[in-house]
């Protein structure tokens, strides 16, 4: 069984995500959409928030798993012995950084590869702060969340 992770701070998720999950899930037997504490952001919604939303937005897909790990994605690819890594690639500003997280996963733990999806042209400009910033301002967000969390992040704070 060939399994992914897909790992993210998903505060909250986006259309964006939700599209690579998708497209993971025919790629993959299964998908571990594991949300993670990313050190160089401060969060909004709570972990359990976070998770209700990543819950109802995947509801229809099947092979979908959730979960929560506080630590090295590389400790928790070994906990439940994955060593697939799933990430989106949005634009050309993405790459460094990923290529640098790819890098360090991979020295990490040898094993670890990171597969690379390329964003669809009409998410490669969303992102959760972008989403965060617009709703909380009182903007019209649901073009770039899925229907289902509209009401959760409705007056989220920045
Ligand atoms: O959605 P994000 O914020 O781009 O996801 C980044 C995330 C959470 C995957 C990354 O920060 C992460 O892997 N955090 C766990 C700690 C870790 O393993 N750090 C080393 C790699 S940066």
């Amino acid at each position: 069984m060939k399994t992914c992770i897909y790992p993210g701070s998903f505060d909250p998720i986006t259309n964006g995500h939700l599209d690579i999950i998708k497209r993971a899930s025919k790629v993959f037997d299964k998908v571990v959409v594991c949300m993670m504490i990313n050190y160089d952001k401060k969060s909004t919604f709570s972990i359990e928030k976070r998770k209700e939303m990543i819950a109802k937005s995947t509801k229809d897909i099947s092979n979908v798993e959730i979960d929560f790990f506080e630590g090295l994605l590389v400790d928790y690819a070994k906990k439940i012995e994955c060593s697939i890594i799933v990430r989106g690639l949005r634009a050309i500003s993405d790459f460094e950084n990923e290529l640098a997280m790819a890098n360090l996963n991979n020295s990490l733990s040898d094993d670890i590869e990171t597969i690379f999806f390329m964003s669809s042209t009409k998410h490669s400009f969303i992102s959760s702060s972008m989403i965060r910033q617009v709703a909380a301002l009182g903007g019209d967000v649901s073009e770039f969340v899925p229907a289902e969390i509209l009401d959760d992040i409705k007056g989220s704070l920045i």
